[in-house]
């Protein structure tokens, strides 16, 4: 195949390319015609497995690579998020907050795919995914929420897949046992929402222009599992600056990419292509040659069509995902202002430790607006916590109740959890490059109880989760507060 170079070619051409900078015109993404690439769920791969072998081996090849090659490891990282946000190629680009989370991070691995494929010497080299929820599943090599063996084995730096800052201890580095709990990987909020455009649904807010980090809530899957899995993982996962230098990020943006998929072929679902400007936004990586190569949405939303690859275990691709009269037509899609939709608000500076908050949060006069809303099944009440900034990033997730009794056990499956707290992306002044952080959580089925258990004020309540080790929930080790300064009950 034409542009299928050897890896000696590879190295004499960056070698001789130095720094980079020439911009090719769009490329042509197909470069696998006939077979397709199936990309493995990692639970099922040891350690002699050929996408094993060839992911430690690309990965050890970019770490060599010299600082300033745009492939090295670090660099390919910068492109994430740079540490300190410092500027360079193609740094500090990824996308959250909005409607381009997904494929920007599509694209984001899939060159790092390719390069992993060029560097391995492996031509057919696929990207595993990481499901965290593989559970006890016959023959999965992993428990539910666990890190792969491959990831934390052996510890220390022959291992290029081994990150020793993960949460669980320095040493450890999430290690045998450890696992991450069970409420910080649902997908169940996210894959129940039916429309993907919008701060509360499942792809995220509509912005106008490429948006390094948007202030207001993240979609539904980005919140969960995806910010939660990073910051439950903590360590460099935990930061955006940082995140992609653990390679387990990876294989949790395969399994994120994959989840695209499966929400898509739920009945309903489908990606915004009648947006032109959702279709045609292009992106900028760098291909194996580390030249910049430019890709749009549009051609990138099937994957196995356009791009070559399928997941292991996926439904088959869905065929409305296509933007095709989208051009021309420039839909906007209005989310009215979220102070016209406030039912209460109340200023109240709070600070999350290691012990679980709770707080009153008095309803006013406005009981029977908000029971109405909850009780309405085409109106929707949302919990909003503004103002949220972090000193450091904690290395905790807080599962968040509403209406919990005093003195009753928080347990994510009870009617009272509303999701989980994960401050991915949560900077020191609010959201990275934005004034405020936001999260959000729909709170409807609790809020209906906890009113007619308490009309006048409802019991928030804040509890930290550290790792689960062999079964048992660990002390929490906290190591960074997160605060927030008001609370506002609003209608979606
Ligand atoms: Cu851009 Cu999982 O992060």
């Amino acid at each position: 195949m034409a542009n299928r170079r050897t890896r000696r070619d590879f190295l004499i051409t960056t070698a001789a390319a130095g720094s980079l900078a020439i911009v090719l015109p769009e490329e042509l993404l197909a470069t696998k015609v006939g077979a397709v690439f199936v990309r493995r769920n990692v639970k099922f791969l040891g350690p002699n497995h050929p996408d094993i072998v060839s992911l430690k081996a690309g990965i050890q090849a970019m770490k060599n690579l010299p600082a300033a090659n745009p492939l090295n490891w670090n660099r390919w990282a910068n492109i994430h998020r740079h540490p300190n946000g410092l500027a360079g190629p193609l740094f500090n680009t990824c996308q959250h907050g909005h409607w381009w989370f997904f494929p920007w991070h599509r694209m984001y691995i899939l060159f790092f795919e390719r390069i992993i494929r060029q560097l391995s010497g492996n031509p057919n080299f696929s990207l595993p995914y990481w499901d965290y929820t593989a559970g006890t599943v016959a023959g999965s090599l992993y428990n539910a929420g666990a890190l792969p063996r491959l990831f934390w084995s052996p510890q220390n730096n022959t291992n290029p897949l081994y990150n020793s800052v993960r949460n669980g201890g320095a040493a450890a580095g999430f290690n045998a046992g450890a696992a991450i709990t069970p409420a910080a990987l649902s997908t169940t909020v996210a894959m129940n929402t039916t429309t993907f455009v919008g701060s509360l649904r499942f792809g995220g807010q509509q912005v106008a222009a490429p948006t390094h980090f948007a202030g207001g809530p993240h979609g539904r899957l980005e919140a969960n599992p995806h910010d939660s899995v990073h910051s439950a993982i903590g360590g460099d996962m935990g930061d955006p600056g940082r995140a992609a230098r653990d390679p387990i990020f990876f294989l949790h943006h395969c399994n994120i990419d994959r989840l695209w998929n499966v929400w898509l072929k739920q009945a309903g679902r489908t990606n915004p292509t009648g947006n032109a400007a959702w279709c045609k936004q292009p992106f900028q990586f760098f291909n194996t040659s580390g030249q910049v190569i430019t890709s749009r949405v549009r051609d990138v939303l099937r994957a196995q069509a356009q791009l070559g690859y399928r997941y292991e275990e996926e439904p088959l691709p869905q065929a409305s995902s296509v933007c095709t009269t989208a051009e021309g037509i420039q839909e906007a899609i209005p989310e009215p202002s979220v102070e016209s939709r406030t039912v209460v608000v109340h200023q109240q500076t709070i600070t999350l430790g290691a012990a679980p908050t709770r707080v009153n949060l008095p309803m006013g006069n406005r009981t029977e607006s908000l029971r109405g809303i909850a009780n309405d099944t085409r109106r929707n009440l949302v919990l909003r916590l503004e103002g949220v900034k972090v000193d450091r990033q904690p290395g905790v997730v807080y599962e968040v109740y509403v209406g919990l009794p005093a003195g009753q056990p928080a347990v994510h499956t009870s009617p009272h959890f509303v999701g989980v707290l994960a401050t991915f992306g949560v900077g020191t002044h609010g959201g990275h490059g934005d004034s405020d952080g936001v999260i959000s959580f729909p709170i409807d089925r609790a809020a209906a109880a906890a009113l007619t258990a308490n009309p006048t004020s409802v019991p928030i309540t804040f509890v930290p989760r550290g790792l689960i080790v062999d079964g048992r929930e660990q002390p929490v080790q906290l190591q960074g507060n997160v605060t927030f300064t008001r609370f506002r009950v609003h209608e979606e």
